[in-house]
């Protein structure tokens, strides 16, 4: 991955410890990688083992210490196990990235509740435990947590009322918690990437060439993002030269949510 932050060295994370749950494929695993490429260690959980055991194997190629385990964020237990296990290997942990979301298209009428309930439980619950369960290992100076948001979360978008409500639940849950834990040293803060090329989310947005297209005119800057360009975004936002952000919501999309909804939505219905 290209670096593109003059802020940022090889040595930047050099023992500490970065812990990144859905941390197995896509952007955060594209942010692990980063993480790992300026030094830190770096753990990752995701539902599936085969997943776990790949990202570890690459992470493996990037820093000397990677390691993870199965675990859904849905289960409180089972993720605050993952944290007591990183601790254990690890020894601390220094930054929180917390990714981990399920997203299909669907319009609310069609959706049944269990599909809403997933959606709702996977990212928003899924954030709120990861980062309870983190919390008392982040008390101390240079501390962070990065919640991954999304533009839904301020650009109502068709067929994606459970992510829209779950991301945009994900940016109140992070202001809050800046004002809770801001005191105590941890920062709290999160990242709303717009379209990411290359990652399953937009696999699942935007499925055909025309799809694409018609998003790509609702972007100022007609592209798409790329996954180094979040990853440098989470490693700035995490080091000394991010320190003074707690509670903000980074937008990185190209410019397409100064646009407002109506854009991405015509767009998005027309394809
Ligand atoms: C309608 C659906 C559905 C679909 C599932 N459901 N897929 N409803 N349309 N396409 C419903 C099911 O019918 C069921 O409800 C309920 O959701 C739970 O489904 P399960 O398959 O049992 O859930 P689970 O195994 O927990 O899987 C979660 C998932 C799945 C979200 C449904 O797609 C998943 O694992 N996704 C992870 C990967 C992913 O989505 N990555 C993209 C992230 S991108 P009933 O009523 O039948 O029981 C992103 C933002 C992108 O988040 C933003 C781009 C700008
Ligand atoms: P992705 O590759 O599917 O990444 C999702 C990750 O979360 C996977 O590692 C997945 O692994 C894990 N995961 C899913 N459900 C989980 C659960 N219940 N418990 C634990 N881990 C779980 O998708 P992506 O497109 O890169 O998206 C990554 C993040 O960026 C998400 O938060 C998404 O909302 C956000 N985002 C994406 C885009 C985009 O353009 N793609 C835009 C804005 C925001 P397992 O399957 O092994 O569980």
């Amino acid at each position: 991955m290209s670096t593109t932050d003059p802020l940022l060295s090889t040595d930047s994370f050099t023992e500490k410890v970065v812990f990144v749950a859905g941390g197995t494929s896509g952007i955060n695993l594209a942010i692990t990688e980063r993480f790992a490429s300026l030094g830190a260690k770096v753990f990752v959980i995701s539902r599936s083992q085969d997943k776990v055991d790949r990202a570890v194997e690459a992470l493996s190629a990037v820093t000397p210490m990677a390691a993870g385990m199965a675990a859904d964020v849905r289960d409180y237990d089972a993720v605050a196990q993952a944290v007591a296990t990183c601790r254990e290997q690890m020894g601390s942990i220094d930054v929180l990235v917390s990714g981990a979301a399920g997203n299909f298209v669907s319009d609310a009428a069609s959706l049944s509740p269990n599909g809403f309930r997933t959606v709702i439980d996977i990212d928003l619950v899924g954030t709120f435990n990861v980062c309870r369960a983190a919390f008392e290992h982040l008390t101390k100076p240079g501390a962070s947590i990065i919640n991954i948001s999304a533009t839904q979360a301020i650009n109502p978008m068709p067929g994606q009322v459970h992510v829209c409500a779950a991301k945009a639940g994900i940016d109140a849950l992070t202001k809050v918690l800046a004002i809770e834990w801001g005191p105590m040293g941890v920062r709290v803060n999160a990242i709303a990437p717009g379209p990411v090329d290359g990652t399953e989310g937009m696999a699942r947005l935007t499925p055909t060439p025309a799809h694409r297209e018609r998003v790509l005119s609702a972007i100022p800057l007609r592209r798409y993002a790329r996954l180094d360009e979040i990853a440098n975004t989470a490693a700035f936002l995490s080091s000394p030269a991010g320190a003074n952000f707690n509670g903000a919501v980074l937008v990185c999309d190209g410019g397409q949510s100064v646009l407002g909804s109506g854009a991405f939505a015509a767009a998005w219905a027309a394809a």
